[in-house]
């Protein structure tokens, strides 16, 4: 358990938690919902480590109040949430379905009472079933779909949210999704799954616009970072770390800032109109930085099919998840971005951190997870490390306020600040939660001067 205090936080730095549509809500019939891609792929036998689906979830589209009680008792200034596509438009096209957009607007309204800040995230993942059925982020008509989705949830929620975020991790949506099948959609193209990228950044470039002719909030993204240790000291392992950085931290991040694509990671040139990466680029106010662990890459073996292999992190305790934790990880990725990009970096939040225990009740119905604490505590130290190399970061939200229904793991990982009971839904603060509380409180009661 740490002991220190942690350091202060600059004055108006953002606490807050995440979470995402699919992994809470359930309800996935109410309100006219239409049918999502992961509720196709978690109903398809072999796809989820236990069998289950999101259908019941935490239950949050009925238990929503009680779940922004925990956010105010929580003290955190922002919750980010995603709106579910196919709630909004059911099939993916057409007019909004007022009957979903009503469940926002209620959870935006609550919010606001409980001085909690709304930030929204539109798609995390859960496309629309019948736009997979057209091709899904492969065709370049997602992109356009994708702004008029956005335009709609701006139309009536733009004048009460505090900060958009267009896609959450397009890297890894690309790379599961269409890359090798791990998440839905399920399609397993390797290499050519590149215009999931380039379909998926277009989207966001137009989205951008869709959302500033509707609301005044700021604009980001929420991009999967994962600083790149090259094991090995050959050119070979040198060109397949670079490899590697190029795809996952590189490609959702150049064009965004108006560098074009990395070399080599464009697959069929042809997917790349004139003026599209001038879309691309659109300014956006803030960065989003979903942080996990570091990848130590090294050169594959001869033979492979792709250009680089990656080594697991030694030296590290690890999560449920097996992930390293890993705070030197983060400092070392906010300090890259910062010398990457220089100026035309944005200011950054950490839109995503954290892991997953075994979390169970003891005897007394008390959850006690002094691991998350550590992690915790040691990434918010790593942030401040940053901040005083001078990178610029405005916030930080924990993955995650619940324990939740973890993509293809089911129910197994428990990431939450909050304890869920699966058989009753019943939650219960994890002693991570009352930390947290702690920290925020204390850092919202007393800012730097
Ligand atoms: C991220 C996802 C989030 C959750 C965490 C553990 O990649 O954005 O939904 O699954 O990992």
């Amino acid at each position: 358990m740490p002991t220190a205090p942690l350091p202060q936080f600059p004055a108006g730095f953002r606490w807050g938690v995440s979470t995402s549509a699919y992994q809470i809500e359930g309800a996935t019939e109410a309100g006219g919902r239409g049918t999502s891609i992961w509720d196709t792929f978690a109903r398809s036998p072999g796809r989820i480590a236990d069998g289950s689906t999101g259908d019941v979830a935490c239950d949050h589209y009925h238990r929503y109040r009680e779940d922004i009680e925990l956010l105010a008792g929580l003290g955190v200034s922002a919750y980010r949430f995603s709106v579910a596509w196919p709630r909004v438009q059911p099939t993916g096209t057409g007019p909004a379905h007022s009957g979903g957009l009503d469940f926002y607007d209620r959870l935006v309204d609550e919010l606001l009472a409980h001085d909690v800040d709304p930030v929204a995230t539109l798609y995390h993942w859960d496309l629309p079933q019948p736009l997979e059925d057209a091709g899904g982020w492969l065709t370049r008509d997602t992109a356009a779909r994708f702004a008029a989705y956005a335009d709609l949830v701006a139309a009536r929620l733009g004048d009460r949210v505090k900060l958009w975020i267009t896609l959450n991790e397009p890297f890894v949506h690309m790379s599961l999704g269409y890359g090798t099948g791990l998440h839905a959609p399920g399609r397993a193209l390797l290499f050519d799954a590149f215009p999931a990228a380039h379909h998926q950044l277009l989207g966001h470039g137009m989205a951008v616009a869709a959302l500033r002719a509707r609301s005044g909030s700021p604009v980001a993204i929420a991009n999967n970072y994962s600083p790149v240790r090259t094991i090995g000291d050959t050119d070979a392992d040198r060109a397949a770390a670079a490899a590697y950085e190029a795809l996952h931290n590189r490609l959702f991040t150049d064009p965004l800032l108006g560098r074009g694509y990395p070399e080599g990671t464009v697959g069929d040139p042809s997917v790349v109109h004139d003026g599209d990466l001038a879309v691309i680029a659109a300014p956006i106010d803030v960065l989003g930085v979903n942080y996990y662990n570091p990848t130590g890459v090294r050169a594959p073996q001869a033979g492979s099919p792709l250009p680089f292999e990656l080594v697991p992190s030694d030296g590290y305790p690890r999560t449920a998840f097996d992930w390293p934790v890993a705070p030197d990880g983060l400092h070392e990725l906010l300090g890259w971005l910062h010398r990457t990009y220089g100026d035309a970096l944005p200011p950054v939040e950490i839109t995503e951190s954290g892991c997953a225990y075994d979390d169970t009740p003891d005897a007394d119905g008390r959850v006690h997870d002094p691991e998350r604490i550590a992690y915790l505590d040691g990434h918010l130290r790593a942030v401040r490390s940053a901040l005083d190399d001078g990178v610029d970061v405005r916030g930080y939200f924990v993955w995650s306020l619940l324990d939740n229904w973890e993509w293809a793991e089911g129910f197994t990982k428990r990431f939450g600040l909050v304890h869920v009971d699966y058989a009753t839904r019943t939650r219960t603060p994890k002693s991570s939660y009352a930390w947290l509380r702690d920290v925020v409180t204390a850092a919202r009661r007393k800012p730097e001067r």
